[in-house]
């Protein structure tokens, strides 16, 4: 008997597409088989290897009985339903992000998953990005004393996808494209801390029909405040992260966690500064540090495997582990993406426990 997972994948565009993540991520675990793949479009499974099917239907699929674990990367309108087959099939199930738009239609899903005891779990990958990792790292040490504040973002230029992410019925919008990676790090990073308050402003610089940027300021019940922005017509990037701390600040300005640097004062009792000309006038606030009153660090580098989550996909399949994306952190995540919205359209902060 084959002892590994068959698996397949349904939507097999960019995401669940065989030179694309899924797929080799699918082939690097020795647990796992991939059996075929399903998409709406037939021409997307022409690479398949001649072992490898490319199923005419979603049932086909379902009905496969070598198949016991699915990857749902279809659009995002489109997770809820077939999740739910999946699992009535019989189906253990990863959700691509964003699980499902509504608190509503996520708690349908986790109620079939509890009837059908299978495994459900979401693809929130971004939770072993080495810049999230090596930034969670400097905030639980505690290396820059009391952090104070924490911004997070991504900046591109070219404006929203073309394809489904511009179109608000498919769930496209980059709150929920982005968005729910950059918030779910911040849920991640900041527990067991409860988020008191919602500020969020959503862009349609490029696009009319749903949000190509937004700026979300999250405040915490110890005060630490949050900002977490997307901006997809930025042709200046600011840095991924910024954190700031009452000994020092961090940083780091795009994916590479070794170009990031911390700056810690050495020195606060030196307080002789020299007043600089700013503008048009003199500051001694603002004048930058003395080299002897700063020391500059390297950021440490948190090893993070993207092959980490099948891994424990496939142990919480076999009862060896829980599974690491929990479905009550998609339920907070979720119930924060609701609460973004409402905020940015009533133009309200929203004051919340969560
Ligand atoms: N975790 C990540 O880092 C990450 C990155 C990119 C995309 N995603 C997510 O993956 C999902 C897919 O995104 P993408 O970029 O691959 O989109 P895509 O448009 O490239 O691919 C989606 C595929 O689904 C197919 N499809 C549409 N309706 C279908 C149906 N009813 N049944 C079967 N197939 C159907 C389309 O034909 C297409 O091939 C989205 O939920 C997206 O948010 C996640």
């Amino acid at each position: 008997m084959n002892a590994k997972i068959g698996c397949a994948v349904i939507g097999h565009g960019g995401m669940g597409h065989f030179h694309s993540h899924h797929m080799r991520r699918i082939e690097e675990n020795p647990d796992l088989e991939f059996i075929g793949a399903y998409d709406i479009i037939p021409e997307r499974s022409t690479d398949l290897m001649p072992n490898e099917k490319g199923f005419a239907s979603l049932e086909d699929l379902l009905a496969d009985e070598r198949i016991q674990l699915v990857t749902v990367a279809t659009p995002n309108d489109l997770h809820k339903e077939i999740v739910i087959k999946a699992l009535e099939a019989g189906k253990h199930v990863v959700c691509e992000k964003p699980v499902t738009m509504t608190l509503a239609d996520l708690d349908d899903m986790i109620a079939a998953s509890k009837k059908a005891n299978r495994l459900f779990t979401v693809h929130q990958n971004r939770r072993w990005d080495p810049d999230y990792l090596a930034m969670k790292n400097i905030f639980e040490k505690g290396t820059l004393g009391h952090v104070f504040c924490i911004e997070s973002r991504v900046h591109g230029s070219r404006g929203i996808p073309g394809d489904w992410r511009n179109q608000k019925e498919h769930g496209g919008g980059m709150v929920l494209d982005w968005g729910v990676h950059i918030l779910d790090q911040m849920l991640m990073m900041t527990r067991p801390r409860k988020l008191v308050s919602i500020y969020a402003h959503l862009d349609y610089v490029t696009n009319e029909n749903c949000d190509d940027g937004f700026h979300v300021e999250a405040v915490f019940d110890d005060g630490l405040v949050y900002r977490a922005e997307v901006g997809t017509s930025n042709f200046i990037s600011l840095p991924r992260w910024y954190m700031l701390g009452e000994n020092g600040s961090a940083k780091i300005d795009g994916w590479d966690v070794s170009k990031g640097e911390i700056v810690m004062v050495s020195d606060w009792e030196n307080r002789d500064a020299v007043p600089i000309i700013a503008g048009v006038g003199l500051t001694k606030t603002m004048a930058p540090r003395t080299d002897d009153t700063i020391k500059h660090y390297p950021i440490e580098q948190i090893p993070g495997s993207w092959n980490d989550f099948y891994r424990n996909v496939c142990a919480a399949i076999h009862g060896e582990e829980k599974p690491l994306v929990t479905l009550d952190e998609q339920r907070r995540l979720i119930r924060l993406l609701e609460i973004v919205f409402d905020a940015a359209a009533k133009n309200e902060v929203a004051k919340i426990e969560l």
